[in-house]
């Protein structure tokens, strides 16, 4: 069974309370819920951290073992110089790693217009609540057949 995962950053835990006029009313429990149903033959590994040194290593772990990722890099996307330089290291060893956001953070302020992320993951879709997720992962699939 192919195996995802799915790693998303500060503030995420308190998805379906956290602002629901932004992000929605569904907890992450729901967007696990989402994706096995959208894609029953995958194995989902979806995580959660607050810590920036965390998912760097949660990177890490992505990149030796090359499995694929969804990366939701929360405020994380829009200063952190460390995390860009981790997933550098996952998609220079060929393995895809999807940018995605709930919301459209170009619609938002103007500190969120900025990622420095995007120029070295495989591609970003933002925008679509969970369906973010789910259609970043049927690009995995696709990428993976
Ligand atoms: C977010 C957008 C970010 O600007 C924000 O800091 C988040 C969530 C999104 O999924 O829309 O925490 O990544």
């Amino acid at each position: 069974m192919q195996k995802v995962l799915v790693l998303n950053g500060p503030n995420l835990g308190r998805l379906g309370s956290r602002e629901p006029d932004v992000y929605g009313g569904g907890t992450l429990a729901d967007l696990k819920e989402q994706l096995e149903a959208d894609h029953p033959s995958v194995e989902v590994d979806l995580r959660q951290t607050d810590d920036e040194g965390q998912l760097i290593g949660w990177l890490h772990e992505a990149a030796d073992a090359r499995t694929p990722v969804i990366l939701n890099p929360a405020a994380f996307t829009h200063y952190s110089y460390a995390l860009r330089d981790a997933v550098a290291i996952v998609t220079k060893a060929g393995v895809p790693l999807v940018e995605v956001h709930i919301s459209n953070p170009h619609a938002r302020e103007e500190f969120r217009h900025t990622s420095v992320i995007s120029g070295v993951a495989t591609g970003v879709i933002a925008g679509f609540g969970f369906d973010s997720y789910s259609s970043a992962l049927w690009l995995i699939r696709r990428r993976s057949n």
